[in-house]
C-alpha cells in the first residue's frame, strides 16, 4: 500500500499565523470530518497550539454513521482539556452548542472585558467556510488592520463576547498512516490529480465490504459481497451500473468514480470509515514505521557527511588538499 502524500501549500504561512495568534487564544477548535475523524485530524496542531483547551467538532455528521460518531465523541470527551461535539450544515443554530462547549473548556472567559477568543482550524473541504458563514450570520466582521493580526486572518464575532479567529492557508498533516491517505482521498479532501481513483475506490470497497456489506449489496443489487475480492467487487459494480467500454469490458475508471461519488454523496448511506481503537492501532504502526524510516534517513545522511569529510581532507597526488 502506497502512502498518498499531498501538499496543498501555504503551510508555512498557516504555522506562523497560528504561532503568532495562539498566546491570545482561549480554545482551539479543530474541525474534523465525522466520516474519518482520526485521518482528518492534524497531529501538528497540539504542538502548535501549546496544549490550549481543544474542542473537536465532528462536522458533516449527517453523512457519518451515528453509533460511530458517538464512539468518537466519547473518545475525545474522555481526554483531559478536550471536548467534542457533532455538527452538520443543516443545523439551524450551531453556535449554541459550540459556545457552550467553549465555556466549559475555558470557564474563566466571558463578558466584554474577557471575551472568549477561539481559533478555528481544519483541513480543506472539511466544511470550515460553510460553518463560519452560518456562525457569522449578519454579525460577520472581517478585520485585517489590527496590530499583530495577519492580513488574511478573519475575526468573526459570533456573540458580543465571543470571537472566532479563522486561520489563513491550510495546515495539512504529513500522512504516515496509509489508510488515512485513502480515507482523505475518498472523502474529497485531496486534490483530484493527487491520487489514483481506482486504487482509492478499491481500498474503499475493502473497508465497506468489512463494515457495511449490506449497503453494498443493496445499492448495487449484488447477491454476494463477502466472497468477492476488491477487484471482483469493483468489476461487479461496474457491470451492474453500466460502466462499460467497447467489447462489454468494465471501464474501471468509470466504475471507480461511481463508487467514490456514491460514498461522497451518501448514496451508500451514512458511513464512517474508522473507529477510535482501530485508528489508534494504525497510528501506532505508522509512527513505528516512520521512526524506522527516519533512523535510516539519518544513517544515510551521517554516512554522506563522513564521506564528504574524507574527500575534503584527503590529499591530491601533488600533495595539495582537495
Ligand atoms: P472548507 O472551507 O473547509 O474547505 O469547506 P467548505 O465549507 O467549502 O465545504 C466543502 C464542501 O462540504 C461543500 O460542498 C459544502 O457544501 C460541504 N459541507 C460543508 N458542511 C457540510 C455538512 O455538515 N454536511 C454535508 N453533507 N456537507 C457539508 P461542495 O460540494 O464542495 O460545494 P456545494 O455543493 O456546497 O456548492
Amino acid at each position: 500500500m502506497a502512502i498518498i502524500q499531498w501538499f496543498p501549500g501555504h503551510m508555512h504561512l498557516t504555522q506562523k499565523a497560528i504561532t503568532e495568534r495562539i498566546k491570545a487564544i482561549d480554545v482551539v477548535i479543530e474541525l474534523l470530518d465525522a466520516r474519518l475523524p482520526g485521518s482528518s485530524a492534524n497531529p501538528l496542531l497540539a504542538d502548535l497550539t501549546q496544549g490550549k483547551p481543544a474542542l473537536k467538532v465532528l462536522n458533516k455528521q449527517d453523512l457519518a454513521d451515528p453509533p460511530r460518531t458517538d464512539a468518537w465523541l466519547a473518545h475525545y470527551n474522555a481526554q483531559p482539556g478536550m471536548r467534542a461535539i457533532a455538527l452538520d450544515a443543516s443545523m439551524a443554530a450551531p453556535a449554541k452548542a459550540l459556545i457552550r462547549a467553549c465555556h466549559e473548556l475555558a470557564p474563566n472567559r466571558g463578558g466584554m472585558t474577557k471575551p472568549m477568543r477561539v481559533l478555528i482550524c481544519g483541513i480543506p473541504n472539511v466544511g470550515k467556510s460553510t460553518l463560519i458563514n452560518t456562525l457569522a450570520g449578519k454579525r460577520a466582521a472581517k478585520t485585517g488592520d489590527e496590530a499583530g493580526v495577519t492580513k488574511l486572518e478573519q475575526r468573526i464575532a459570533i456573540a458580543p463576547d465571543f470571537y472566532l479567529y479563522d486561520t489563513p492557508g491550510v495546515l495539512w498533516p504529513r500522512i504516515i498512516v496509509a489508510q488515512s491517505g485513502y480515507h482523505l482521498a475518498a472523502s474529497g479532501a485531496v486534490g483530484r490529480n493527487a491520487f489514483d481513483e481506482q486504487e482509492v475506490a478499491l481500498e474503499l470497497l475493502n473497508t465497506l465490504r468489512q463494515h457495511y456489506p449490506q449497503r453494498l449489496a443493496a445499492r448495487y443489487q449484488l447477491t454476494e459481497v463477502a466472497g468477492l475480492s476488491d477487484e471482483q467487487l469493483l468489476e461487479a459494480i461496474g457491470r451492474k451500473r453500466g460502466a462499460l467500454q467497447r467489447g462489454q469490458q468494465v471501464n474501471w475508471q468509470k466504475a471507480a468514480e461511481l463508487v467514490l461519488d456514491d460514498f461522497r454523496s451518501s448514496a451508500l448511506g451514512r458511513i464512517t470509515l474508522e473507529a477510535p481503537a482501530e485508528f489508534a492501532q494504525w497510528l501506532a504502526a505508522g509512527q513505528t514505521l516512520d521512526a524506522q524510516r527516519q533512523v535510516k534517513k539519518d544513517a544515510i545522511e551521517r554516512d554522506r557527511k563522513i564521506r564528504f569529510k574524507q574527500v575534503k581532507t584527503s590529499k591530491r597526488p601533488d600533495g595539495k588538499k582537495i
